[in-house]
């Protein structure tokens, strides 16, 4: 579900300004500048995207190097193809999920692709995408785990991921999960059962949906009120420098 105002931007270098960093290191001591990073054990909050984070989305992907590229499409996609691919997202068929760190950017997401074909309209492919400075916390696999969950309650049975049989990380999360991993050469395909919806499976994605809402909102709150005082640092500082200037 989209939320109107919840697409507030994060710089394109994902990094607040000279006041916002200070204000951030006073909060967020221990934190490495650029590095997302999840408390051990603790799980990401997951939300649906829509159509307004067409932006969003392609920032997130074109911050993928070339061989990141190549492992989540298959080929170096270039920058024009990215953009295609983004342009191309069809929210009404498919589901994007996304992670998003705290200030608002998109760090992780995941695209479940629907069948077109209506003799096969119980077949989705995953395909998913974590930031260099976010991996290995876990946020591949619960993108998975949440994409598998959603998948299932939609009436899903059959879930595919085409990943290259190099990837490792791609290919545990799939094997983890009980799929059957096929090798051709460079290329592996995996296919995973699933079973039918319960009462339960579809009100544990509503939990999650709810808390992963109520988690987004708090944080955008959050940014707005640190940019705010970002704001003020940054009067603050022109006042003493306007002082400075006029003292004799
Ligand atoms: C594949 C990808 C999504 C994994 O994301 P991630 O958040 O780093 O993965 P996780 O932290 O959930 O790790 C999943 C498993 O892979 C393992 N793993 C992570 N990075 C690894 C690496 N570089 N080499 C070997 N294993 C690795 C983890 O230990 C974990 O296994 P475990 O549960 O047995 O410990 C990420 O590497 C990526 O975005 N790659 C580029 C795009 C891509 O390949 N997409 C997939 C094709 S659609």
């Amino acid at each position: 579900m989209e939320h109107p105002g919840d697409e507030s931007e994060p710089s394109v270098s994902g990094k607040a300004g000279k006041a916002g960093n200070d204000l951030e290191q006073l909060q967020f001591g221990q934190q490495q500048s650029g590095r997302f990073s999840l408390l051990p054990g603790s799980s990401a909050s997951i939300r649906e995207l829509g159509p307004r984070h067409r932006k969003r989305i392609a920032r997130h992907l074109l911050a993928l190097d070339g061989h990141d590229r190549y492992l989540r499409f298959g080929y170096i996609a270039s920058d024009e193809q990215v953009h295609h691919y983004v342009d191309g997202l069809n929210f009404e068929r498919d589901d994007i999920l996304g992670i998003h760190d705290r200030r608002l950017q998109l760090v992780a997401m995941a695209h479940l692709a629907y069948s077109v074909d209506r003799n096969l309209a119980a077949c989705a492919e995953f395909g998913v995408s974590v930031l260099s400075a976010a991996r290995g916390q876990g946020l591949g696999q619960q993108l998975f785990e949440r994409a598998l969950r959603h998948a299932r309650n939609q009436g899903v049975e059959q879930l595919f991921i085409h990943a290259l049989s190099e990837n490792t990380p791609m290919l545990k999360i799939a094997r983890k999960a009980g799929a059957r991993v096929e090798r051709d050469g460079a290329e592996s395909r995996a296919y995973l059962r699933l079973p039918p919806a319960t009462l339960d499976s579809q009100l544990g994605e509503l939990i999650e949906e709810k808390l992963a809402e109520a988690d987004y909102r708090l944080r955008r709150q959050a940014k707005q009120f640190w940019d705010f005082l970002a704001g003020l640092q940054e009067v603050r500082r022109g006042v003493r420098a306007g002082r400075h200037k006029s003292s004799p």
